[in-house]
Formats: structure tokens, sequence, C-alpha cells
């Protein structure tokens, strides 16, 4: 399973990047507003700091200015992905782009009906919200299953990528499910180090080797 940081927190991606473990980077208009900065200048601080997709998303209504704007932002490096959501509009614009060789983050996802759009218009990853689809009181885990039992079913090459995760049973139960990737808050990718076993048990084994040497 592939873990992408959810966040354009240049600070939080330093230190994911140095963890090692981190393979990519998502980012939605809300947090790249959250930076109080020029989009596309974060986008040219995030490329530098992490070797892998990254996610930006376009602004426009129609298909046409989602195109446009998609074009732009693979053009500013390769490992942009183009995030567009799941409307008939963001669906088009994902057809024409992804028929041109640029990958498509379909975003915006609550439904498995959805995501077989997503997959049929040729997207590279289908982003199922989970956590807003447990808020509103349904079972945002039941939609990754589903969507991993139709990609499945017929062998689509689209990327499953849990978002909206907003705890660490959320990124085991997607890693259970199958999800390709997990895209994380960068408090979540801490929380999953911990375990108050690990903390003890390395706590008692220093103490017993410092006690030896005295
Ligand atoms: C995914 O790409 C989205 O940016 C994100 O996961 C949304 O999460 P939220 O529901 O916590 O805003």
């Amino acid at each position: 399973m592939k873990f992408f940081l959810d966040t354009a927190d240049v600070q939080e991606l330093r230190l994911g990047a140095a963890s090692g473990l981190i393979d990519g980077v998502t980012t939605n208009p809300s947090i790249m507003a959250k930076t109080g900065r020029p989009l596309k200048e974060v986008v040219q601080d995030i490329v530098k700091i992490v070797n892998g997709p990254i996610s930006v998303e376009t602004l426009s209504e129609d298909a046409e200015g989602m195109v446009r704007e998609g074009k732009e932002y693979a053009a500013m490096h390769p490992n942009i992905v183009v995030k567009a959501p799941l409307t008939p509009e963001g669906l088009k614009a994902t057809k024409a782009l992804s028929g041109e060789g640029i990958k498509v983050n379909v975003t915006l996802c609550f439904s498995a009906v959805q995501a077989l759009l997503a997959a049929k218009a040729g997207a590279t990853y289908i982003s199922p919200f989970i956590g807003r689809v447990d808020d509103v009181g349904l079972d945002g885990m039941q939609l990754i299953r589903d969507i991993a039992q139709i990609y499945k079913q017929y062998d689509f090459k689209t990327q499953i990528l849990a978002a909206s995760i907003r705890h660490p049973v959320h990124v085991l139960q997607s890693a259970l499910a199958g999800a390709h990737v997990g895209t994380l808050p960068f408090k979540v990718f801490q929380q999953l180090y911990s375990h108050p076993l690990t903390t003890i048990g390395l706590e008692k084994f220093m103490a017993d080797w410092k006690a030896a040497k005295k």
C-alpha cells in the first residue's frame, strides 16, 4: 500500500519525506487555501520535497477549463497528477486528459457507481472520501470494498486512493480492503507508529541495559 500525505504544509511534507515512507501527495483547494500562498508556488515547493505523484486539483467548472488547467499543471512537472471532480464535466475532462497520457485523480467520490464511471473515463486514481461518508452515518469502508470488487471483476487499472482518512483504523481497514493508496493527514501518519507496548518495551530494554552497565 502506498502512503500519500494529504497536505500542502511544507514543514509536514519535509518531515514526511524524511521518514522515507511517503510515496506522494494529495492537495485540494481547501488545503491549498490554508497555505495562503499562490498555488503554483506551493506546487513548485512540493515537487522538490516529495518524489512521487502530486495531485493538484482543477478549479474550473467546465471540462474545457479543467483540461486547460490540467495541461498547465502537468507541464509544471512530470510527477503532477491532475485532480478533477466526479461531475459530468470532471469526467469529460478526465477522459480528454487521460487520452493525452496525463494522469487524473478523480475526487469527491461517494458511491461505487461513481467510481465505475471514473474508471471508464480512464482515471488513474479514484478518491473515495471515507471519513465524509462515515460523517453522514454511512459506511465509508464498505464503499472501498465495493469499488475494489467492481474494479477486480472488470480488471480496471484505476487505483483506489482511500481519502478523507481520519484515524489509523481507517488506514488498517483500507489496507485490508485492498486500497492501493491511502492519503493521510500528517497527524494520522504519525499515529501509525504508536503502540503503547512499543513505548513500554523500549523503556524496559533501555532501563535493563543501563542497570547492567552500572
Ligand atoms: C483527498 O484527496 C482529499 O484532499 C481529502 O482526503 C479530504 O479529506 P477531508 O474529508 O478530511 O477534508
